[in-house]
C-alpha cells in the first residue's frame, strides 16, 4: 500500500463502513457502523482512513477531493452466488411457471437447467464471454464490486472448462473482482441419466484437473431431489476438500436433504438457499463457521410463498449473506439493491442485517473478508456512492437503482469522475 493519500471522498450524508467483522462474520446483534460528518481517504487502490471529514481534510491537504453531494458512501456489494455465464433465454418456461407449472417438473421433463445447458453448449467461448461481460457490467451498475461466478451449464468436461475460462477472462478484464466456482454437479445431463455413476466419475476427474491447474477456487454441488443425493454430494465435496478447493453447496431449496448439516460438518465456506431447513439444520449452521447464503430473488422470481427462514437463522446465531443467484431459471436479476429490498420485506431482516449480509458476510462466503466487504484501512477501495439521503433508502425503495458512483481499486469506474 502506498502511503500517500491521493483522494478524499467528502460531503457524504453518511458513511456506511460495515467495519469490525473482517475477522469473523457478523451475527446476531452485530455492530453496524454508520458515520456522519465522515470522509474516506484513499491511497492508491486501498482505503487509508475513514474518519471525521474535518480531520481528514486537515491531514491530507494535497489530496484530490470528490464531493459526493450528500449521498451515502458504502462498501461495494459482494454478490457471492451467481451463474453469470450462460446462453439462451427461459422466458417461455418462466411464463409457464407463472401460470403454475412447478420448477422441478419443468426440470424432470428435460427443460429448466437442461434448456440452458443446450443453449450454452451450442455457444462459443467468445459468444459466452460477450454475453457474460454485458451482464457483469449490469451487476456493477447496481453496485456489485466482487462477484462469484459458477460454471454448471455445460455439464461435460470441455464445456465446463470453457465456462471457467470465460469467468477467468472476466476476472482478468475487470472491472469487478471475480471468484470462480466449478458446478459440474449441477444436474446429471440427459446423456448420462441412465448411468449417474459415470457422470459423477467425470466430475471427480474434472475436479482433480481444476485443483491441479487452479481453474476454480470453489466446488459446488446441487443437492436436491432432481439433482444429486446426499451420499453423492458427500463424496463429491469430500473430494473437493481433499483437493484443497473451497466448498459450497446448493441445498434445502425445494426438499429437505440434510445438506446443511453436511456443509457445516465438512467446513464448507457457504451453504446456499436453505428454504426447507429444520431446527437441527439451523442449529448445525449456527454452531459452525459456514455462512448461510440466502437468495430471496429465487422465491420471488418463481412466485413461491416459502422464503428462507432468515429470522430463525439469525436468532439462532447463524451468519448469513445475501446474493442474487443471477441465473436464467430461478432468479433473473443483476440487482443487489433489489435483493436488499426483498430481504427486508420477505426475510424480515433489519436494514442493518441486510447491509452486513450483502457486503462483509458475502465476502466471508468467498473467503475474501480480509480484502473486501467493508470500508476499513488497508482494504481494497471498492465502494459506492448512493444517491439517497440515508442508508435505509437502499432497501426502502425497490426496483430503482440508487447507485450513482462505483469505485473499484481506488478508481471511479462509474459516475463522479
Ligand atoms: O441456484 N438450484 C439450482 N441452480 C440454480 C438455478 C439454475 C437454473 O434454473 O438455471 C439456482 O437456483
Ligand atoms: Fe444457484
Amino acid at each position: 500500500m502506498s502511503d500517500r493519500v491521493d483522494k478524499l471522498l467528502v460531503g457524504a450524508s453518511e458513511v456506511v463502513t460495515c467495519a469490525g467483522h473482517s475477522g469473523a462474520p457478523a451475527r446476531r446483534n452485530a455492530e453496524f457502523e454508520v458515520l456522519r460528518d465522515a470522509a474516506v481517504a484513499i491511497s492508491g487502490a486501498h482505503i487509508a482512513r475513514v474518519g471525521p471529514e474535518a480531520d481528514l481534510r486537515a491531514d491530507y491537504p494535497d489530496a484530490q477531493c470528490f464531493d459526493v453531494e450528500r449521498g451515502v458512501i458504502a462498501p461495494g456489494f459482494v454478490d457471492c452466488h451467481t451463474h453469470l455465464v450462460f446462453a439462451g433465454s427461459r422466458a417461455d418456461e418462466w411464463e409457464a411457471r407463472m401460470l403454475g407449472k412447478p420448477y422441478l417438473q419443468i426440470l424432470q421433463e428435460g427443460g429448466g437447467i437442461l434448456t440452458t445447458v443446450a443453449a450454452t453448449r451450442a455457444a462459443s467461448q467468445s459468444e459466452l464471454l460477450a454475453l457474460a461481460r454485458k451482464r457483469l457490467h449490469e451487476c456493477v451498475r447496481f453496485g456489485t464490486t466482487t462477484i462469484e461466478i459458477k460454471s454448471g451449464y455445460c455439464l461435460d468436461d470441455e464445456g465446463e472448462f470453457k465456462l471457467l475460462r470465460v469467468a477467468k477472462a472476466l476476472a482478468d478484464a475487470g472491472p469487478a473482482k471475480v471468484a470462480t466456482t466449478y458446478l459440474g454437479a449441477h444436474v446429471v445431463p440427459a446423456e448420462h441419466r441412465e448411468n449417474r455413476g459415470r457422470y459423477i466419475a467425470d466430475v471427480e476427474r474434472a475436479m482433480r484437473r481444476i485443483a491441479a491447474e487452479r481453474l476454480a477456487e470453489f466446488v459446488d454441488v446441487f443437492c436436491e431431489s432432481e439433482a444429486f443425493t446426499l451420499d453423492e454430494t458427500t463424496a463429491l465435496l469430500s473430494l473437493g476438500r481433499e483437493l484443497g478447493l473451497g466448498i459450497k453447496l446448493h441445498t434445502e431449496q425445494f426438499t429437505r436433504t440434510g445438506g446443511t448439516s453436511l456443509a457445516a460438518q465438512l467446513g464448507a465456506v457457504s451453504v446456499d438457499h436453505l428454504e426447507m431447513v429444520n431446527d437441527d439444520d439451523v442449529q448445525a449452521l449456527a454452531n459452525s463457521k459456514t455462512i448461510g447464503v440466502l437468495l430471496p430473488g429465487v422465491p420471488f422470481h418463481l412466485n413461491l410463498s416459502v422464503y428462507p427462514p432468515a429470522r430463525r437463522l439469525l436468532d439462532a446465531g447463524a451468519a448469513v449473506a445475501l446474493a442474487t443467484d443471477l441465473n436464467p431459471g430461478s432468479s433473473f436479476t443483476p440487482s443487489m439493491p433489489m435483493i436488499l429490498a426483498l430481504a427486508c420485506r420477505k426475510l424480515h431482516m433489519s436494514v442493518a442485517e441486510a447491509w452486513l449480509s450483502a457486503t462483509i458476510n458475502g465476502a466471508h462466503a468467498l473467503g475474501r473478508a480480509q480484502s473486501v466487504g467493508s470500508l476499513e484501512p488497508g482494504k481494497q477501495a471498492d465502494l459506492l456512492v448512493l444517491d439517497i439521503p440515508e442508508h435505509r433508502h437502499a432497501a426502502y425503495g425497490f426496483g430503482n437503482n440508487p447507485v450513482a458512483g462505483v469505485m473499484i481499486d481506488g478508481e471511479f469506474i462509474r459516475g463522479i469522475h
